[in-house]
């Protein structure tokens, strides 16, 4: 080990030499001063673990110590001990400790106890400095190399498909406008409508709501490809589980039909989680008990059946439930929630949205189980969704989880360019400028199927956060745009 070099805090815990010379350089979370030593706990975000620093008096001035105070960054240069403490393994015995920058006590917002998350939402900008959010920032670095992993070993093909596009790929309307007109003095034309000859790209664009279309277009050529990037969505829902950005997983089969769509999709769900729990040990007991501890100040029937570890556990045990949206509602309908008007929406009978209270309901109560429902009425559906014999259903495939509801929604796609034009009239999409997403149709096409990840819908899940503006660094909703 170079004497310059420093070295990570999770590093002197796996391999560190006992006795050896260290450097370390990291962020205090608290001291400890006793009678001729202080105790520093020091964090550098290569683990949960905090690495203690034993100073004794003799070799640091007074002034310098009182600069060490939770948030200030430093280095030290010691002796790595066996720890006398519990539950510690190693600390480091200063020879020369170094304050890097101050945080000063009165104006430094984090203080060594526990914040709720609401204030730490109104402080993104430190709240890596968190246990809980250094934890959530490796849990999710893991999984953003993981997704890679399970494709790469599968051979197919990442691509990356554009965030400005002039087309509403899920028909659904909810997309932000890109423009660099000048409100104040825009361009019209002689009906008085908004000129967007005139814009940049000399049409109305906006920020991407899904790659799926570019996907499509990817896979009747390359086979198997998958997307990995944010989307935009402008609904307007305020909700645990709704951003205005989030990031999302599109991988796009040729070949696939359902049954093959919802086998990827289930295996795929399974490594993720089985990653997590291989290599995010210590981070998840660390959430696993964070979230035992909210828990406990929740009213009992608001408290969770299972732990984190247990609910990832159930996961990896189960094979998902498979049933149609028709089974679903019959099981819905008798349901005692809706008997009783528990629901906030009724199920009165087949063709009814499914809310995420229903869908919890069948995962979390009913089945117990993950489960996969396929077959949705057409009108509930997007456009390119493979349309059933029955004329009446769509080959669609929603997968819900415990605590989260909708995680995954994807479909087998319709392949008949006859089929497909038919659908688009009847919901408006405009087929004119969709004519490249057409060809796929017209030139060599394929059976094929898709589906989408919210990658946060799946941080929820193993992190066990209950708030998805907490599982990504920084959120976007409606009213916020912070940082
Ligand atoms: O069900 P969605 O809208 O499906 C699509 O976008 C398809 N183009 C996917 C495909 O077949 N390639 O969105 C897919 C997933 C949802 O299941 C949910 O996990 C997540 O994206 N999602 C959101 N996550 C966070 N905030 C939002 N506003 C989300 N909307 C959807
Ligand atoms: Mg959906």
């Amino acid at each position: 080990m170079s004497i310059d070099k420093r070295t990570k805090v999770k590093e002197l815990f796996i391999s560190g030499v006992v006795g050896s010379e260290v450097i370390v350089k990291g962020w205090v979370r608290t001291k400890r001063v006793s009678k001729n030593v202080a105790f520093i706990a020091l964090n550098d975000g290569s683990t949960i673990n905090n690495i203690q620093i034993v100073v004794d008096f003799a070799n640091i001035s007074e002034e310098n110590l009182a600069k060490v105070t939770t948030g200030a960054s430093i280095k030290v240069v010691g002796k790595l001990m066996e720890s006398q403490g519990q539950g510690q393994s190693v600390e480091i015995a200063v020879k020369e400790l170094t304050v890097l920058g101050e945080a000063h006590p009165d104006e430094y917002p984090l203080q060594p106890k526990r914040h709720s998350l609401e204030f730490l939402r109104e402080i993104a900008h430190l709240r890596f400095r968190t246990n809980t959010f250094s934890a959530i920032s490796r849990v999710r670095h893991s999984m953003i190399f993981a997704v890679h992993s399970f494709f790469n070993e599968k051979g197919f093909l990442n691509i990356h498909t554009p965030l400005i596009t002039s087309s509403d790929a899920e028909g659904a309307g909810e997309m932000f406008q890109v423009t660099t007109l000048d409100f104040d003095n825009t361009p019209r034309t002689e009906e008085g409508k908004v000129n967007y000859a005139e814009d940049f790209f000399g049409k109305k664009t906006n920020l991407t709501v899904s790659g799926q279309l570019e996907g499509e277009l990817a896979a009747t050529a390359l086979a198997e490809i998958y997307t990995f990037g944010p989307t935009f969505r402008a609904e307007n829902s305020n909700t645990s589980r709704h951003l205005a950005e989030f990031w999302m997983i599109e991988p796009e089969m040729a070949f696939y039909d359902l049954e093959d769509n919802m086998d990827l999709a289930e295996e795929f769900l399974k490594y993720l989680v089985k990653y997590a729990l291989d290599n995010c040990k210590e981070d998840l007991e660390f959430l696993n008990n964070r979230a035992k501890e909210e828990d406990k100040n929740k009213p009992q029937n608001e408290r969770a059946e299972l732990t984190l570890l247990e609910r990832m556990q159930m996961i990896l045990d189960n094979d998902f439930v498979r049933l149609t949206y028709t089974e679903a509602i019959e099981i819905l309908k008798r349901s005692k929630p809706n008997q009783k008007k528990q629901f906030k929406y009724l199920i009165e009978g087949w063709g009814a949205d499914l809310q995420s209270e229903h869908e919890r309901y069948l995962v979390e109560k009913h089945f117990k189980k993950p489960v996969i429902l396929i077959d949705y009425p057409k009108e509930i559906k997007s456009f390119y969704m493979k349309v059933n014999e029955d004329g009446k259903t769509v080959r669609a495939m929603d997968i819900l989880f415990p605590g989260i509801g909708e995680i995954i929604g994807g479909s087998q796609r319709e392949e008949r360019l006859d089929v497909l034009l038919g659908r688009m009239a009847e919901v408006g999409v405009p087929t004119d400028e969709m004519d490249w997403f057409l060809d796929t149709r017209r030139f060599g096409t394929v059976e094929h199927s898709g589906f989408g990840l919210g990658f946060e819908r799946l941080m929820l899940f193993v992190t066990g956060m209950g708030n998805i503006r907490d599982v990504i660094p920084f959120p976007r909703t409606p009213k916020n745009a912070e940082f």
